[in-house]
C-alpha cells in the first residue's frame, strides 16, 4: 500500500510518501520519500512554539512540501490513501493539516485515513527495522508533549504502564535550556554543551525508587532553578550535563524494572527524545546487559515526521481502526 502522510501537529510541516507490506505479525515499510520543513527559526524569539504562528507557516508550507513529493516519479493516483495527524497537537496546526489532506482527498478521489501523532511515534523504529520485533517489549515514547511507558503484547494491543505525572522529558529539556539561556528547542543544545562533560552535581532522581512505573520532571527541573540561584557562576556544561544524567538514569531505571517485571524480550525506544545519543546509548547498552534486544527510531524519524504518520496510518488500516478526522488536541496512546 502506497501512503501519503501529512503532519502538522506542532512546529515541523512534514509530509511523506510511505510503502507499507507485509500483516501486523510483521509490518514492513519503505520509505520512499520524507520532507520536513521546520519552523524553529520562526518560534525560536519566542522560546517555544507559537500555534497561531505555526499555524500561518503550515498554511504557507504545505503547497511548497507537497509539490517536492509530487514530482514526475510519484502521482497521486498511485497512492492507496492519504494519511494526515489528528491528534494530539496544537489545535489550530492540527487543523491546517486535516483540511489541506480533505482537500486534497477530495480533489484526487482518495481514501483519507486520520493517525495519532504518538502511534507514529511508537512505531518510528519499525520505519528502518532489520528484524522482527521480539515480543512482549517494553515501549518508551519521550517527546516533548508526553513521556509513555508501555507494555505492548503485539503490535496492536499495548497496555500503559506508566507516564509523566506532570512535564514531559522534553519538555524538562525545553526548560532546563532556558534557565542555562540555550536557544529553542533545548534538547540538542543541552546534550551538545554536555558533551565530554563528566557530570559531578547530583540533582535529584524524582521517583526512580518507586514501585510504579511513572516520572516526574518538574521537581528536577526546580531543582536546577534553585541550583543556578545559589550557584551563578556554575559552569552551564556542568548543570547541563548533570541534569541530563538524573534525567536518563530515571528513564532507564524505569524502563529496565518494566521489562523485568513484565519478562519483556526486547525494548523499543521512541520520540523526539530518543534522538539523543547519551539516552539512546544507555538504554541500549542496559538493554544487552538484561539480554533483551534494542529498537530505536533512525535519528531522522525521532523528531516529528511524516513517515512515521505513514506506518501509523498502515498499522490502524490493518487494524480496522478509524480514526474521527477532526482535532483531537488531547488524542493519547
Ligand atoms: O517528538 P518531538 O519532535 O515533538 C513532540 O511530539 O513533542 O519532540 C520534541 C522534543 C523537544 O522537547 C526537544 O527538545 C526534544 O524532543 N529533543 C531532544 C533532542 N532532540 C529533540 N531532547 C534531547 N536530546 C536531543 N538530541
Ligand atoms: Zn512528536
Amino acid at each position: 500500500m502506497r501512503i501519503l502522510a501529512i503532519e502538522t501537529s506542532c512546529d515541523e510541516t512534514a509530509i511523506a510518501l510511505v510503502e507499507g507490506h507485509g500483516p501486523l505479525s510483521n509490518p514492513r515499510f519503505k520509505v520512499l520519500k520524507s520532507i520536513i520543513s521546520s519552523q524553529i527559526l520562526v518560534h525560536r524569539p519566542f522560546g517555544g512554539v507559537v500555534p497561531n504562528l505555526a499555524k500561518r507557516e503550515h498554511l504557507k508550507n504545505l503547497p511548497v512540501v507537497l509539490d517536492q513529493i509530487l514530482n514526475t516519479k510519484y502521482d497521486i493516483q498511485d497512492t492507496d490513501f492519504i494519511a494526515v495527524t489528528v491528534g494530539p497537537g496544537l489545535e489550530p496546526a492540527l487543523w491546517t493539516g486535516i483540511n489541506f489532506a480533505k482537500e486534497l482527498a477530495k480533489k484526487n478521489k482518495r481514501p483519507l485515513l486520520g493517525a495519532n501523532h504518538l502511534e507514529g511515534h511508537l512505531y518510528s523504529p519499525l520505519l528502518s527495522l532489520k528484524e522482527k520485533i521480539s515480543l512482549p517489549a517494553i515501549g518508551l515514547v519521550v517527546s516533548g508533549g508526553h513521556t509513555i511507558l508501555l507494555l505492548l503484547k503485539n503490535l496492536e494491543n499495548w497496555k500503559k504502564i506508566g507516564e509523566t505525572r506532570d512535564d514531559a522529558v522534553g519538555e524538562a529539556y525545553d526548560k532546563v535550556a532556558r534557565l542555562l539561556g540555550l536557544s529553542y528547542p533545548g534538547g540538542p543544545e543541552i546534550e551538545r554543551i554536555s558533551r565530554d562533560v563528566k557530570p559531578k552535581i547530583e540533582f535529584p532522581r524524582p521517583m526512580i525508587h518507586q514501585k510504579n512505573y511513572d516520572f516526574s520532571f518538574s521537581g528536577l527541573k526546580t531543582s536546577i532553578f534553585y541550583y543556578l540561584r545559589e550557584h551563578p557562576r556554575a559552569s552551564k556544561k556542568q548543570v547541563a550535563a548533570s541534569f541530563q544524567q538524573a534525567a536518563i538514569d530515571v528513564l532507564v531505571a524505569k524502563t529496565m524494572k518494566a521489562a523485568r517485571n513484565y519478562k519483556a524480550k526486547s525494548i523499543l525506544l521512541a520520540g523526539g527524545v530518543a534522538a539523543n545519543k547519551p539516552l539512546r546509548q544507555t538504554l541500549r547498552q542496559a538493554s544487552r546487559k538484561q539480554g533483551l534486544r534494542f529498537f530505536v527510531s533512525d535519528f531522522k524519524y525521532s523528531t516529528d515526521n511524516a513517515a512515521m504518520i505513514g506506518a501509523a496510518a498502515y498499522l490502524s488500516h490493518l487494524r480496522g481502526k478509524k480514526l474521527r478526522i477532526t482535532a483531537q488536541a488531547n488524542l493519547n496512546l
